[in-house]
């Protein structure tokens, strides 16, 4: 364990950093030092004995309870608050000098005003408490598209969390001395009062502040602040993309692998579908699933015109709740050791549990009350493990392939009970990007507030954008240029429900039949039937072996109710019409295109 420098000598690597990279660091947290005024000062190197030694103080602290070691060596729960326990839109802003530049996908507030609301609440915050400098780094350590950042925290859970989610320590240090530039992300639990609480983003300064949350999507600032809000925003100048997507590998029988990208909204099933396991029949053929990431994309287009992909993560931050030895095998098998579970319930051996894991009863809920189903689900829905990505068995060869693996397919996909089909192709990079930004899903309980509304959530983005949508769409838009060689783009819909209330496709490893058929259509094999939204598959045109459908379910998956899209184009150009004139016309063209093939 490198040793804790004590406040006020914030410095790291001694007094010859005076003029280096590393001076702007130092200053920067000397600053924040005088502002939160912590008891001491402790600089992340990442090692073992640092990991071990924090579990040890949570240990000590009851931030985190050891779990059955015979079942879950290495193991841990940890409670939140139960006010605490999802991402806050209503409290996430993007604060750009101009109103416009954040959008009205964004809650602004002016850069100055911003500072001054958090900065009160950051003053004296950490007195009595360990402040922690965490210099980490989004990507493979080598890769030319990682980069790097420095979150400041007071919670160790914060700590041990950006330890497996992201490469934290030593080597991001230095290659943030050999660079100079990071995000500055400054976080603290603060009082975790709900009505204290702000998750701010400065893209113009590369700065994150957030206060009063010590839930992940609000506190791994590497993560939604840093991987999505900010990067989305330097994207932008310098010609990437940084995308709400999970990145998996299908390879083929003959040994040919496919890598695809899909945004699904939070809680909508990126991290089942990167982990996929074949049905049998499938299996026996020589079919195998590669998992890249689970939750988000950066990607960029390669001399050869295509668009390469890395997972800027380390770990997964993995949704608990329906997560079983029948949906998820890869997903359970990663969580049987060194995992670190947040708000899920426990058994009487004291082994994690949550809803759809198994028949087993639990004896605690998440909020370590004696359970009683009359008090609701035993794990908190949004409750969540926290893995290394090594330790999943699909883990891919290529994850950490500095250059990144060539992306076949985009998808998009959400929640939606009626109208939309299982799967259709968009006829070309133009229409694809009006699919994703027409995107609507029903909400989960991964945000706060009312779960199943249908809302519109463009590239599963509309709350990790850091700027204006109608930019970040002609921004999609300008990757159509001389020597592209762009994926095709599909949307997928697992959750279409029948009259009965339940869902009409099995999901899961049958979705795999769905992605064969695109890497079908991307090789020109696939046969397609054209409307008006896109090419759609025949029910014949997916090899539908051992799977039973309803006709209803037949229907309805590979239906195409003319009507309902009408009505649903209505919705999209009142959508694109709230952008006003910063909307480039070629995407309201586009939408009238169809709208009038619809008629
Ligand atoms: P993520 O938050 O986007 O990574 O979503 P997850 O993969 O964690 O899945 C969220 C929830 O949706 C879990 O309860 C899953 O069991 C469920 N889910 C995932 N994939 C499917 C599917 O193909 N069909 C159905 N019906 N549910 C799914
Ligand atoms: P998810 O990630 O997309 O896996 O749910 C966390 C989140 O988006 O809050
Ligand atoms: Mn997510
Ligand atoms: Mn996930």
């Amino acid at each position: 364990m490198s040793a804790a420098i004590d406040y006020p000598d914030t410095r790291i690597g001694g007094s010859e950093t005076k003029g280096s990279q590393l001076d702007a660091l130092n200053q920067w947290v000397l600053q924040v030092a005088q502002l939160t005024e912590p008891a001491a000062i402790h600089w992340c190197d990442g090692s073992d004995s640092e990991y071990a030694a924090l579990l040890e103080t949570m240990q000590a602290d009851g931030s985190l309870l050891p779990l059955n070691t015979d079942t879950h060596p290495n193991s841990w729960l940890h409670r939140s608050d139960p006010d605490d326990v999802a991402r806050v839109e209503h409290l996430t802003f993007v604060c750009t000098s101009d109103r416009d530049d954040a959008g009205p996908n964004n809650h602004w507030m002016a850069p100055a005003e911003a500072h001054a609301k958090i900065d009160a609440l950051f003053a004296g915050c950490m007195r009595g408490r360990t402040m922690y400098v965490i210099p980490y780094c989004m990507g493979p350590i080598d890769s030319p598209l990682a980069r790097c950042g420095v979150e400041i925290t007071d919670s160790p859970y914060v700590v041990a969390n950006m330890r497996i989610m992201t490469r934290m320590g030593a080597a991001a240090l230095a290659r943030i001395e050999r660079e100079g530039a990071f995000v500055k992300g400054l976080h603290s639990i603060g009082e975790l009062d709900p009505e204290r609480r702000f998750i701010m983003h400065f893209p113009e300064e590369l700065t994150i502040k957030s206060y009063g949350s010590g839930y992940g999507g609000n506190a791994l600032l590497g993560k939604k602040c840093h991987a999505l809000r900010i990067a989305s925003y330097q994207a932008r100048q310098e010609g990437w993309l940084a995308e709400h997507m999970l990145i998996v590998g299908i390879e083929n029988p003959q040994g040919e692998t496919h890598y695809i990208a899909a945004a699904f909204p939070s809680a909508c099933g990126k991290t089942n579908l990167a982990m996929l396991i074949p049905p049998e029949s499938y299996r026996e053929a020589g079919w195998k699933v590669w998992t890249v990431g689970d939750d988000i994309c950066w990607m960029r287009p390669g001399a050869d015109g295509r668009l390469y992909a890395i997972n800027p993560e380390a770990g997964f931050f993995g949704v608990a709740p329906g997560t079983s030895a029948r949906s998820n095998p890869n997903a359970l098998a990663s969580i049987q050791r060194d995992t670190i579970f947040t708000n899920v319930a426990t058994t009487a051996d004291n082994q994690p549990w949550w809803e759809g894991l198994d028949e087993r009863t639990p004896v605690k809920d998440w909020r370590g009350r004696d359970h009683d189903p009359a008090k609701g689900p035993a794990a908190h829905p949004n409750s969540r493990f926290t893995v290394s990505a090594r330790q999943c068995p699909s883990y891919s060869p290529h994850a950490e392939d500095p250059q990144g693996v060539p992306i076949s397919a985009i998808v998009f996909g959400g929640r939606r009970a009626s109208l939309v089909p299982l799967v259709f192709e968009a006829r070309d990079w133009t229409h694809g990007v009006l699919v994703g930004a027409s995107m609507g899903s029903e909400t989960t309980a991964a945000a706060t507030g009312a779960v199943g509304v249908m809302r519109r959530d463009p590239m599963a983005m509309k709350p990790f954008c850091g700027y204006n949508f109608a930019d970040y769409f002609a921004h999609w838009l300008s990757f159509d240029k001389p020597g592209a060689n762009l994926p095709k783009i599909f949307h997928v819909n697992w959750f279409r429900k029948g009259d009965d209330g339940k869902f009409l496709w099995p999901g899961f490893g049958d979705n795999l039949r769905v992605l064969e058929w695109m890497i079908g259509r991307v090789k020109g094999e696939a046969e397609a039937v054209d409307t008006p939204i896109g090419a759609l598959p025949r029910a014949a045109d997916l090899n539908l072996e051992n799977v039973s459908l309803s006709p209803e379910a037949r229907e309805k998956l590979f239906g195409f109710d003319r009507d309902g899209w009408r009505a649903e184009f209505e919705g999209i150009a009142a959508y694109l019409g709230e952008f006003g004139g910063r909307m480039a016309p070629t995407l309201p063209a586009e939408q009238k295109r169809i709208a009038t093939t619809l008629q």
